[in-house]
């Protein structure tokens, strides 16, 4: 009875890459033994800025799925579903933005941020503003205690309190205030060296084969003040040596003992990185082997989690459109 609610969500833009493994997933993966968990690939969210592009969006869905469920995320410990199989979410979501000043969605950082980032868009629709109310809703619909979340996603939580809050005292008391549980994990650098991102290309992906691997680690962006091989480098400024300080902890001092007094070249580093991973993903890419072949599985996994998260959600909304009086 005591077991901690915890919600969180992820948006259907592409293949899961090895940042979100490590900076999300793996984390939700260890949550889901000891609490409650939801788990939701958020697709609404996804129109917010995709909404010309949705003849992959089903795609990407599924891919997702896989993903998650391939990193260890189990149906049968958490629940895992789409948002948009639980109407209940828009509808919080509507009754929310009832209530909602227009001033506290437009000083939300994200919202300015990414109107910027992404110029060749028109965000300027009343569903991108609306994107972190959407997110409260996502959120207290189930009355989630801890909500698992990078660092850029503070303020969403911060108007997902605000929200809760206005709404118990203008009705009932209705709402918990959620938690973030911030996942403080280093951000993994692209193969550029860039953070890891799907708009700057330079990912890899959990589903990425060994050749793709091979190729992508082979491309990656070493210390650039190594010219020739005796060169000594700087671990600490490669993304190759991040790689290893992740996924090959037991070799990495080594590896930065040797690149410091140049005895290791960088070509031979990044062979060396690329088997790691191989390795390191080989469960994962049997795991999907298996849901690939087995879209009726995916599909009832889906259903499955779409019904169980209905009806938590649908015993909230009942509660919070009796607070309002509708
Ligand atoms: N905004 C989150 C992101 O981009 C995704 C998300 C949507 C989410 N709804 C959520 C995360 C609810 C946590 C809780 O990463
Ligand atoms: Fe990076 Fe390895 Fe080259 Fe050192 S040897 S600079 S850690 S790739």
């Amino acid at each position: 009875m005591d077991k901690k609610r915890v919600l969180s969500g992820i948006q259907p833009t592409g293949k899961l890459h090895l940042g979100n493994l490590i900076g999300a997933v793996e984390n939700w993966v260890e949550l889901q033994k000891e609490h409650d968990c939801f788990f939701f690939i958020a697709d609404f969210h996804a129109l917010t800025t995709a909404y010309t592009e949705t003849k992959q969006l089903h795609a990407c869905v599924q891919q997702l799925t896989i993903d998650l469920l391939s990193a260890g995320i189990d149906p049968e410990k958490a629940v895992l579903f789409r948002q948009s199989d639980v109407p209940e979410h828009a509808e919080l979501h509507l009754i929310f933005s009832m209530i909602t000043p227009l001033s506290w969605l437009e000083r939300v950082p994200t919202y300015k941020g990414k109107i910027d980032e992404m110029k060749e868009k028109d965000l300027g629709t009343y569903g991108f503003l609306g994107y972190p109310l959407l997110q409260a809703a996502d959120i207290l619909i189930y009355k989630a205690d801890l909500v698992p979340v990078g660092e850029d996603q503070l303020p969403h939580l911060e108007l997902t309190r605000e929200v809760a809050r206005r709404f118990n005292f203008l009705y009932k008391e209705t709402f918990p205030e959620p938690k973030d549980a911030l996942t403080n994990f280093p951000v993994l650098p692209g193969i550029d060296g860039r953070k890891m991102s799907k708009s700057y290309g330079n990912t890899i992906a959990i589903s990425d084969s060994p050749e793709e691997l091979r190729k992508k680690v082979g491309s990656m962006i070493t210390d650039p003040a190594r010219v020739k091989k005796d060169d000594p480098g700087h671990p600490e400024v490669c993304p190759v040596y991040a790689y290893y300080q992740v996924f090959g902890k037991d070799v990495a001092s080594v590896v930065a003992e040797e690149c410091r007094l140049a005895k290791r070249g960088c070509v031979a580093c990044k062979k060396e990185l690329a088997e790691i991973l191989i390795k390191y993903l080989a469960p994962i890419h049997t795991r999907q082997e298996h849901y690939r072949k087995d879209n009726a599985l995916v599909a009832r996994i889906l259903a499955d989690g779409a019904a169980k998260a209905r009806e938590v959600a649908s015993r909230t909304l009942k509660e919070a459109k009796q607070a309002v009086g509708l």
